[in-house]
């Protein structure tokens, strides 16, 4: 894990020094947990949401979508569950004054208990060798089976206490388990409270609590007070889906690890509307669907897992996390969730409208089931460089070892798809020849031209963006109109003629691979 984490230093460090990613309002000392995304990263985050989204709407004949507005009637979010419900369990340490989530520290007490597990099978397996049966060591091994069983019990006191909204237990269980503050090492603690998630504003027309307003918590409200209007002018027939990508908005008590957890974040969302007692079909199919596109980016099997959820939110009557390998661990990175009809008739309930759908085939009219698939675009984000950072030792233009800091990013997303360099900056014919090629490329592209630096340092920068294609404009070029292109990943260079390097390029970049 200290590995990992020196990984995850690194990622951080080289978000900033390359323009991917800045702490918002940094002059003045940043505000916690918002961040804003530099040239690199607004372009690679437009290219992961260009994926989501072709990859829904464009992909699918019966998926449309929307942009909902941030701003919604405050009743919706009464109709939604979250006034009531979109709570976390807050306690505070009277000496530190630090905030913490109660659910969490328990959650971490438990994950010790999880380390100490995994350290004695990982001895006992060293000990026995091949002949080593892990299942019936965690039956038979008494202190291992104390562990398990004392994990079990906190874990369903915990869940207990959180699907009872029971406050009391959960302070007896930090109080049982004397768990103390990670700063002021004190178990000094407040009572536990619950503390509302949503942020609120004021609408400038209407006084006190009318006009109170939300910032929307998931953008998913917004598709469902609009299922009708998009099924009427869209003329979908159930099963069908409405996408969304957008701001999101949570107050977050534990705001850590950089963009994994943040107040202001971007969703991309898409509820698949189907006939009621299809949920679970389809919620398999949208299990499988999304993993598959993890996978396609060039997301590798084993850092990617499933995470079935036992403590079931309000509205769902089944739901699954895909879990991602992130330097600190296996984390969520999309939720995929059957809603059940909890959405649509709350609405329909507190508006008087109906929200329901006439089904030609059934001959009856009722109010669709919902399979919603919910990814946060900057957690893919981190996903992504996670997955693409690598120091490697290459040869550099002598020959002699290198290192280099490469983003291996899948060249559909990558923020600048090629660059245009002139070997030598002196030739005035070389740099004329060069810039001309970037003129042409650009309109296609997003290119860059450089010519600072000798050429080693200027392949460097662009490996350090995850630029998949450099193009180097050299004396030969000028004799018989050819290029070299440098691949980023195997260090190949290819020599073509210059009037195909677009086509070239094109099938190299383009993102229908990913889709076939
Ligand atoms: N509409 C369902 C919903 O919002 P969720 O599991 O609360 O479900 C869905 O959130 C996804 O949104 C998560 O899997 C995660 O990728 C992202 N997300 C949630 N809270 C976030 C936060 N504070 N910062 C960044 N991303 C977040």
């Amino acid at each position: 894990m200290a590995i990992q984490n020196d990984q995850f230093k690194k990622i951080v460090a080289h978000c900033k020094e390359y323009g991917f990613i800045f702490q918002s309002s940094e002059i003045y000392d940043g505000l916690s947990a918002v961040y804003d995304y530099g040239p690199y990263g607004v372009e690679l985050k437009n290219n992961i949401k260009q994926y989501w989204w072709q990859s829904m709407v464009q992909m699918h004949e019966n998926i449309v979508g929307i942009d909902a507005a941030i701003f919604m009637h405050p009743k919706t979010w009464k109709a939604s569950g979250h006034v009531d419900a979109f709570n976390d369990p807050l306690i505070d340490n009277k000496d530190s004054k630090k905030r913490y989530r109660a659910d969490v520290l328990i959650e971490e007490y438990m994950e010790k208990i999880e380390v100490k597990i995994n350290k004695e099978i990982k001895k006992a397996h060293k000990r026995f060798g091949d002949s080593f049966d892990e299942v019936k060591y965690r039956a038979e091994n008494p202190r291992v089976a104390k562990y398990i069983a004392n994990h079990a019990d906190i874990g369903s006191q915990l869940a207990s206490a959180m699907s009872n909204n029971d406050m009391v237990t959960l302070k007896g269980i930090i109080e049982e388990l004397q768990i103390a503050c990670p700063v002021s090492g004190s178990r000094n603690w407040t009572d536990v409270r619950q503390f509302n998630l949503m942020f609120s504003t004021q609408l400038g027309n209407v006084a006190g609590e009318e006009g109170k307003l939300y910032l929307r918590p998931e953008t998913a409200q917004g598709i469902f007070v609009n299922f009708l209007n998009v099924q009427k002018t869209t003329r979908q027939k159930i099963p069908f889906g409405i996408a969304q990508i957008g701001k999101a908005f949570r107050n977050e008590i534990v705001a850590r690890q950089f963009i994994f957890r943040m107040r202001e974040f971007e969703q991309m969302e898409m509820q698949f509307f189907v006939a009621p007692g299809e949920e679970m079909k389809w919620y398999e199919y949208w299990k499988d669907t999304r993993l598959k596109w993890h996978k396609a980016i060039g997301t590798p099997e084993e850092k990617l897992r499933f995470h079935k959820h036992e403590n079931l939110a309000h509205y769902a009557n089944a739901a699954v996390d895909i879990q991602f390998n992130f330097p600190f661990g296996f984390k969520e990175l999309e939720g995929i969730h059957s809603r059940t009809d909890f959405d649509l008739s709350s609405h329909q309930e507190l508006s008087g409208k109906k929200l329901q759908y006439f089904d030609p085939v059934l001959g009856e009219n009722y109010v669709p089931y919902v399979v919603e698939t919910s990814i946060g675009c900057d957690r893919m984000f981190l996903a992504t460089l996670s997955n693409a950072y690598e120091e490697e030792i290459v040869p550099d233009a002598k020959g002699n070892d290198s290192t280099r800091t490469v983003l291996k990013l899948n060249p559909a997303i990558a923020p600048v798809k090629c660059a245009v360099l002139p070997l030598v900056k002196k030739e005035d014919a070389l740099t004329k020849k060069a810039r001309a090629i970037f003129e042409d490329l650009r309109f296609s592209f997003n290119c860059q031209y450089d010519e600072k630096d000798g050429i080693g340092r200027r392949y460097r920068r662009q490996d350090a963006i995850g630029t998949p294609y450099c193009v180097t404009v050299d004396g030969t070029t000028l004799e018989d109109n050819t290029v070299t292109i440098r691949e980023r990943d195997s260090l190949e260079q290819i020599r073509v003629p210059i009037e195909k390097v677009e086509q070239i390029m094109s099938d190299r970049i383009n993102m229908k691979k990913l889709f076939l």
